[in-house]
């Protein structure tokens, strides 16, 4: 690995941004937060410290939530009309368009990944993101109802959709400010306030975020940003008595947390979780797109991706040469700092993502797979994992169970192709499957059988703002993006008048 040469010059705003103490957005002023204390993030190429942050706590969500309700219940924003709501986020996503390096310099330090992939990826996705919402601001409408059961003329009925409220999100850091994005633009769009708590791995892009929407002319306290851990931070936020919903992405065990901790109220809960996605490569696949597309499913963004196509299962004739072609792409792949321009791969988000990452590998060593490539950590510095591909797995061991969220991937051969879609299936997840064959109706039968909320077929990890994005079983519940997720941003009112 080279050393971790910046070649890359840092942007100005970029190192006087991490250098200060970042402080919370409260009602549209920065603050400390209310215990004074701050916390610590981390350049992951390096392990250095990288900045210091306001760190949340009950108080800060409590004086978050207080300003989230005044500015949805009395403040300009209960006032304004759809199309200007729709042009402020429209002015965001052209902000953040503006500031594009800056943003991908940001997200790169904090997070780790490749400066070059967050160029073309984070953030001309996280700005589409607002414009496709901005588009909606104008176009979230009801019905009028012909009432069944009663004689015409009787009655005259009608169905708002009224924004839910306040709403409480608490994003994860693999997609730092792509998952604020996810969470902002339908939340804006439906007319709701919020209190977001980005990761407190990831917090700088998020809070950077808050800057720009304070430029857009968004009012003040309708986006309240609170860094903090999860267990203080997030937890309150679950929690709050005065929160109408919860949006969260993260693990399936803190999602189920959430779920307990909003039962208190009943809050709206949405949740977009883990994954063990299976991605099925057939005998008569293209395998010239198939073997490049499996090795970007694991190893984009360091496999730390909910949707990663982490299983792969290939049909036995195509076995050997798809495993080969997987590992010389692996070891192609160069794992470098994410300010290299070379690096194709960076360092996994933290310390314990690594020990994690490690402890899987070292566990299924044990149980008896074996790494074609890759295996283990790489360097001393930072916290690199070499691109792996496992073979010889079974079902029962835990590398093929659960979730990794690193670039690992497990290469199983299947012979029958009729009970491939259970094989797919035998997992507690379910957000994602890749599916390569040259033969159509394969395809879109299998696609029917596999129990997922998203299936690609001769391609993987495409994201678009259009498509609904989320879970079956423990994978979450609900759906991000599209005209979907508005749905969880809005309640519908019945309206029956007597005529
Ligand atoms: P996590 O689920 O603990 O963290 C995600 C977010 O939830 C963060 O903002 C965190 O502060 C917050 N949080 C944590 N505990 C909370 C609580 N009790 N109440 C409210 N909010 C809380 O994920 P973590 O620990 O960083 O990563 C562990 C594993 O989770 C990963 O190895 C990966 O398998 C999975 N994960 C999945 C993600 C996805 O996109 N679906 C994203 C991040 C992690
Ligand atoms: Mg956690």
């Amino acid at each position: 690995m080279a050393t971790a040469s910046v070649a890359v010059r840092p942007h100005e705003n970029v190192t006087g941004y991490v250098t200060k103490t970042r402080k919370m957005l409260i009602n549209g002023k920065w603050v400390d937060s209310a215990s004074g204390k701050t916390f610590e993030t981390y350049n992951p190429a390096t392990g250095e410290v990288l900045s210091h942050v306001a760190e949340g706590d009950k108080e800060d969500i409590d004086r978050a939530v207080k300003a989230a309700r005044a500015a949805f219940e009395t403040g300009p924003w209960s006032k304004i009309s759809p199309s200007e709501r729709g042009r402020m986020i429209w002015r965001l996503g052209d902000l953040l368009e503006k500031h594009l390096e800056e943003f991908a310099q940001l997200e790169s330090l904090d997070n780790g990944k490749p400066l070059k992939i967050a160029r073309v990826a984070d953030l001309p996705l996280s700005i589409d993101h607002f414009r496709y919402y901005a588009g909606w601001a104008t176009k979230i409408e009801g019905n009028t109802v012909p009432m069944s059961g009663w004689k015409q003329g009787m009655f005259h009925a009608y169905t708002v959709r009224e924004p839910v409220g306040v709403v409480g999100q608490i994003i994860p850091w693999n997609f730092p400010l792509l998952m604020a994005a996810w969470k902002l633009g339908p939340a804006l769009a439906s007319g709701c306030t919020i209190v977001l708590k980005p990761a407190e791995q990831t917090p700088l892009t998020a809070l950077r975020l808050g800057e720009l929407i304070q430029e857009a002319g968004i009012p003040d306290g309708v986006v309240n940003i609170v860094p903090g851990y999860g267990e203080t931070a997030g937890a309150a936020l679950a929690a709050h008595p005065d929160v109408d919903k919860v949006a969260f992405t993260g693990s399936t065990e803190v999602g189920k947390l959430i779920l307990k901790a909003a039962a208190g109220n009943l809050k709206k809960v949405s949740l977009e979780l883990g994954g063990k996605s299976p991605n099925i490569i057939f005998d008569d696949a293209d395998l010239d797109s198939a073997i490049p597309g499996a090795a970007s499913a694991i190893f984009f963004n360091q496999g730390q991706c909910c949707c990663a196509g982490s299983r792969l299962y290939i049909e036995k004739k195509a076995f050997d040469k798809v495993v080969e072609g997987v590992a010389d792409n692996a070891s192609k792949i160069r794992v470098r700092p994410g300010f290299d321009p070379d690096s194709d791969l960076g360092p996994l988000v933290s310390e314990e993502q690594l020990n994690r990452v490690c402890g899987f590998l070292e566990s299924g060593a044990k149980e008896g797979a074996k790494a074609v490539t890759g295996g283990s950590r790489e360097g001393t510095t930072g916290y690199f994992v070499k691109p792996t591909v496992l073979i010889n797995t079974n079902p029962k061991m835990k590398v093929v169970q659960e979730e990794i969220f690193g670039p690992v991937v497990t290469a199983i051969p299947f012979s029958d192709p009729s009970e491939i879609a259970a094989t797919a299936n035998d997992t507690i997840y379910g957000l994602a499957a890749g599916i390569w064959t040259r033969d159509i109706k394969k395809a879109h039968s299998l696609a029917s059988k596999i129990k997922a909320g998203t299936v690609w077929i001769n391609c993987y990890n495409i994201f678009d703002a259009s498509l609904p994005f989320g879970g079956y079983k423990q994978s979450g519940w609900g759906r991000e993006m599209g005209h979907e997720v508005l749905e969880h941003y809005t309640e519908v009112k019945s309206v029956c008048a007597a005529l």
